[in-house]
């Protein structure tokens, strides 16, 4: 396992190692051409292609191949960090994820995932989410994670909310993709936001005089 290297969270994401980080259930890993083959089987699809921004369909290895030419080259900036989610069991692959646009100065990044078709409904994008927070907010000394969202992406949008993440607002026409202006919903968690959903305080019961619990 890597040091942490406090206060300079590009200098910390220059020294992650593969695997970088475990859940109860999945690996992290950095990507590795030997998945290719399990990687464009689960990406040719057309609703990751539908919600992320660009990822294309049909995908083909040669899509593959560019995203790692393009993973290599930022990765040394460290200001980017993209993993495979991998099944500690059996070693399947069954997404990806990773933070993007690491900005050392305000101490934010954006997040971003995936999980395969055959792997949803299955909590896997929720686990990979908590432990890529606890790597922004702990290893990277982050403040705040964000991520966009299609308006519309209702799976995503449960499971950023389950994890903590609170909408912020909409950012009208923010992004092109295939040449269309789109919208894109902005979700956001600070290092000190509880890492699930915020619920609803108690009203106290007659008679006590303890504080509401969360
Ligand atoms: C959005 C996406 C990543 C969700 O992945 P997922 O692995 O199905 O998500 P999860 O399984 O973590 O959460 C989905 C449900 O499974 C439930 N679940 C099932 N088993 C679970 C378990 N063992 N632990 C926790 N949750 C579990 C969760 O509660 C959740 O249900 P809910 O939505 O009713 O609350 C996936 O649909 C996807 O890749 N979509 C296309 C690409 C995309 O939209 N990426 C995001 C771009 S912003």
């Amino acid at each position: 396992m890597t040091r942490r290297v406090r206060g300079d969270p590009t200098r910390a994401a220059r020294a992650l190692r593969s695997p970088v980080a475990r859940s109860r259930r999945l690996e992290l890993r950095l990507p590795d051409l030997a998945f290719a083959p399990e990687l464009v089987r689960l990406l040719n699809d057309p609703t990751i292609a539908r919600w992320t921004m660009s990822v294309p369909y049909p995908y083909r290895r040669s899509d593959a191949l560019r995203w790692y030419r393009r993973w290599r080259s930022a990765q040394r900036t460290g200001r980017s960090l993209r993993f495979l989610l991998v099944r500690r069991s059996d070693g399947a692959l069954l997404g990806g994820a990773g933070l993007h646009d690491i900005d050392p100065e305000h101490l934010r990044a954006e997040i971003g995932y995936w999980v395969g078709r055959p792997f949803r409904g299955q909590g896997y994008a929720q686990e990979a989410v908590l432990t890529i927070c606890r790597l922004a907010f702990r290893r990277l000394r982050l403040r705040r994670v964000e991520a966009g969202i299609f308006p519309g992406n209702v799976r995503s949008a449960r499971v950023l909310r389950a994890t903590g993440f609170r909408l912020e607002g909409t950012m009208r026409k923010t992004v092109r993709k295939h040449g269309i202006s789109r919208d894109v919903e902005l979700y956001a968690r600070l290092s000190d936001d509880p890492p699930g959903p915020a619920r609803a305080r108690r009203a106290p019961r007659r008679g006590s005089s303890a504080a509401p619990t969360r």
